[in-house]
């Protein structure tokens, strides 16, 4: 199995839930590490420059605003197969589509509003690490 990194971030709707512990608690149980950590208020021109990638979807000013409604909380997760077993702990986008028991199940109320992110592929999960984390920021334990 490959030691992999992801970012994760807990969305303002899940932050507002007062999960971001429940949530961790799942990260932890699954065998993912936290090697980083931070809550922030992205500003809009971080959120358009984290999605920058969908911006000529029709959602993308829907998910700035959303973005930017409130606080958030970033992390980077470490473990075997780190990006495939986060995602799968998330569910599906949509959260009517959701396996029971996966974040956006338990937690998310619409594809708007849909509790966390987490990074596709390792190469996107470097970028987005790195868009938030310096190196001297992110630990190895
Ligand atoms: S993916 O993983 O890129 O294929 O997912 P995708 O479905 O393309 O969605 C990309 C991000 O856009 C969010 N999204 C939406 N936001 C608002 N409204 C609508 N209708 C909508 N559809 C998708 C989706 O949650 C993804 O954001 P992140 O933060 O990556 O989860």
């Amino acid at each position: 199995m490959a030691l992999e990194r992801t970012l994760s971030i807990i969305k303002p709707d899940a932050v507002a839930k007062n999960v971001i512990g429940e949530i961790y608690a799942r990260f932890e149980k699954a065998g993912l590490k936290i090697v980083a950590a931070k809550m922030k208020h992205l500003s809009r021109k971080e959120a358009e420059g984290f999605y920058a990638v969908h911006k000529e979807r029709p959602f993308f000013n829907a998910l700035v605003e959303f973005m930017i409604s409130g606080p958030v909380m970033i992390q980077a997760l470490e473990g075997d197969n780190a990006i495939l077993k986060h995602r799968d702990l998330m569910g599906a986008t949509n959260p009517k589509d959701a396996a029971p028991g996966t974040i956006r199940a338990d937690f998310a109320d619409s594809i708007d509003a849909n509790a966390v992110h987490g990074s596709d592929a390792a190469e996107t999960a470097a970028v987005e690490i790195a868009y938030f984390f310096a190196t001297t920021e992110t630990f190895s334990r």
